[in-house]
């Protein structure tokens, strides 16, 4: 694997995050101050301008760019890049005040007022004509300027406008995809239900909250037209700033696994993806350990959006978050975790929100670098410091990516339709935690699946899992007959193909669109359980003689015209005796079938077997352990992660440990929330 630099300017690993001098423009002492301890932390990078508008543009037309240049510039005499961004998440006074639409209206259709963030239509021409100046006037001045690393475009972009203008939009958007024929969109829709037919495209409306919402099909184009007019909106801050002499790279925040829009849609119009990581930790109701690994997952997630590039950790917290219902502060050692987790999972940068807290408003006691107190000695500040310094240690790692084998499907519209399908049980769906669950079994072999969706290219993978597939994109049949056919294997669970891409369901047998020859069965019927209801299944061992049961959760399938090889029945219940796990030769490779949810510590055979097939070296590691793996050409980075408050030893490990510069000789030893990088 290629090494794969995202920056040329800058050999190491990002180290910094948002600061705002505009808060402190009255407190230079306090800004030479900040310009010092960022060294003393070894930050090489801040992110500005991210909420600067008021302060760019005072006044309608009135902007003055000054404060900005003089710090950019004394930040780079002290070798600190800036990451910067267009300052369109948030706007100043006079800009609503005088164009009101540039304010979203919420799911009633009313106008919002003033204030706050996220709260912009992005489809308002006043808006974006402003947008329009104050970004050219920011990529006039600042593009091509050597301390400038990347333009990061708004912030956090999220959340849907309901206004007369996004209404008109979707109405195109709708006309285009159903090629200006309301009886194509009719059928999508299927609208003779309940009298729903529209006969033209002027009488659709968004899915008000007191209107037309239960047309599934509707609701469905309606999240993704608002991933449309997001990237839309995006695409054109990146035009602007292109025009207007930009060449530098550019990114913008996502958030987790944020359900409002399709980050796989938007992920092919930036350069570079980064996301904003807040874990909550040591809370009430799961194991740091767990917390940890839904931040892999993640981490994993944004890092299969561009196969072969590494991606980046823009934000996260210092010490503590203030936006939960309970704050915790991160416990010593743990920032060192968290930052070490998104280099080992491919980011090449470690960013917090934010490097300095502000005094006031609602963001005043949101963990930061630098705090009140205004020290550099303080628990966290030596935290992040102690962190810089390691980064630098490891930072030959920078540009290496990863080459997993596994991965799990993981599509946008397929968590939305099944979120508004009216079946299985309001609270147990569990689309994402049940693909998490899936990872996490990968993880406890010392092997990280890739999180991908079904229109990525699928070359590089020998075992596909894609739980509870609901929906199926156009021609995704024929995909994963090509990908089983040429020796893949591919997992399929419960609810898989029951509609396509316009929630239609498919008939014939589930799974739809030619699967059920696949897999060499048809789904018959869905059943919901109760929590305490008891269901088991037999699982028959290799041997073919003994066997071990594991519990049935929340969903079992009735399986029929079974002529796959049966690895599992339902052993209680009415569907006792049927057939529930099963494995189907297809041409070179094998596709699975597991008709209920269950632990897949359970099930772990199938993915020992899987693993052997597609020869996959494993090993379980320790409870709590994470393993990634990085390359840089012939180089090979093993990290480490001890996610428990107690240490742990490891056998069977050697090479060099870069932070620490010792050679480990078969055993590695962590401390608690310790990490270690072996180079090979
Ligand atoms: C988000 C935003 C930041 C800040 C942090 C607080 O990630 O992008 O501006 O509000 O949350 O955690
Ligand atoms: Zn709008």
């Amino acid at each position: 694997m290629e090494r794969n630099r995202l920056f040329t300017k800058i050999s190491g690993i990002l180290h910094g995050g948002d600061y705002n001098p505009e808060q402190w423009l009255d407190r230079p002492d306090i800004l030479d101050k900040d310009i010092a301890y960022m060294r003393d932390a070894h930050i090489n990078t801040v992110t500005l301008g991210v909420f600067s508008w008021a302060v760019h543009e005072p006044t309608e037309g009135n902007i003055n760019l000054d404060w900005l240049a003089a710090i950019i510039e004394k930040l780079y005499s002290n070798n600190i890049y800036t990451v910067l961004a267009t300052p369109s998440g948030a706007r100043p006074a006079w800009l609503d005040e005088k164009y009101p639409s540039a304010m979203r209206c919420d799911e009633m259709g009313v106008r919002n007022h003033h204030g706050l963030r996220h709260n912009h239509c992005m489809q308002s021409p006043e808006y974006r004509e402003k947008v329009r100046i104050i970004d050219t006037a920011l990529a006039k001045r600042f593009a091509g300027n050597p301390a400038i690393l990347m333009w990061h475009i708004s912030n956090e972009l999220g959340g849907y406008c309901y206004c007369d203008t996004c209404r008109k939009k979707f109405q195109e958007w709708l006309a285009d995809r159903y090629d200006n024929d309301i009886e194509k969109l009719n059928k999508a829709w299927w609208t003779t239900f309940w009298s729903h037919k529209f006969n033209s495209f002027d009488q659709i409306d968004p899915p008000y909250a007191n209107g037309e919402n239960c047309v599934l099909g509707l609701n469905l184009d309606w999240k993704r037209f608002n991933t449309w007019s997001a990237t839309d909106f995006m695409k054109f801050e990146i035009d602007t700033l292109r025009e207007n002499g930009a060449t530098e790279p550019t990114t913008t925040n996502f958030m987790e696994m944020f359900m409002d829009y399709d980050y796989h849609y938007m992920s092919k119009f930036i350069d570079v993806i980064s996301w904003d990581n807040y874990p909550e930790l040591h809370n009430n109701w799961q194991s740091d350990a767990d917390t940890m690994l839904e931040r892999s997952f993640n981490h994993a997630l944004f890092r299969s959006m561009k196969p072969g590039q590494p991606f980046m950790m823009m934000e996260s917290a210092p010490g503590v978050v203030n936006w939960r219902p309970y704050n915790k502060y991160r416990r010593p050692g743990v920032h060192k975790l968290i930052s070490m987790q998104a280099i080992a999972t491919g980011s090449d940068t470690v960013q917090y929100f934010q490097i300095r807290k502000g005094r006031g408003s609602s963001e005043q006691y949101h963990g930061a670098v630098i705090d009140h107190i205004g020290t550099n000695d303080t628990r966290i500040f030596k935290e992040v410091a102690s962190l810089g310094d390691d980064l630098n240690h490891i930072s030959e790692i920078t540009g290496s990516v990863s080459d997993n084998k596994v991965a799990i499907l993981f599509d946008w519209d397929n968590r939305w339709a099944i979120d508004d399908a009216w079946a299985l049980a309001k609270d147990t769906k569990n689309y994402d935690k049940t693909c998490m669950e899936i990872y996490n079994e990968f993880m406890s072999f010392g092997i990280e699946p890739d999180i991908i969706s079904s229109d990525m290219d699928w070359s590089n993978y020998k075992i596909i899992c894609a739980p509870m597939l609901y929906l199926l994109h156009d021609g995704i049949g024929d995909k994963i007959a090509d990908f089983i056919g040429e020796g893949g294997q591919f997992m399929a669970t419960y609810f898989t193909g029951y509609v396509d891409k316009s929630c239609l369901n498919w008939l014939g047998g589930f799974p739809g669109d030619g699967l059920h020859n696949i897999f060499g069965l048809r789904s018959e019927e869905i059943d919901t359980l109760y929590p305490e209801d008891v269901v088991n299944i037999r699982i028959r061992h290799k041997t073919g003689f003994t066997y071990h049961s594991a519990a049935v959760r929340d969903y079992q399938e009735l399986l029929r015209d079974v002529t796959a090889d049966v690895l599992a029945r339902y052993d209680n219940d009415y569907m006792a005796g049927t057939p529930v796990i099963t494995r189907n030769q297809f041409e070179k490779g094998y596709a699975y079938y597991v008709a209920c949810r269950t632990n897949q510590d359970d099930i772990e055979f199938l993915y020992r077997e899987m693993l052997d097939r597609a020869e996959i070296p494993y090993s379980k590691l320790p409870a709590g352990i994470e393993k990634h793996t990085r390359f840089a050409n012939d180089i090979r980075y093993d990290f480490y992660l001890n996610c428990t408050d107690k240490p742990v030893c490891i056998s069977k490990i050697n090479g060099f440990e870069l932070i620490s510069c010792t050679s480990v000789d078969g055993k590695l030893h962590l401390d608690k929330y310790g990490v270690a990088v072996i180079k090979n």
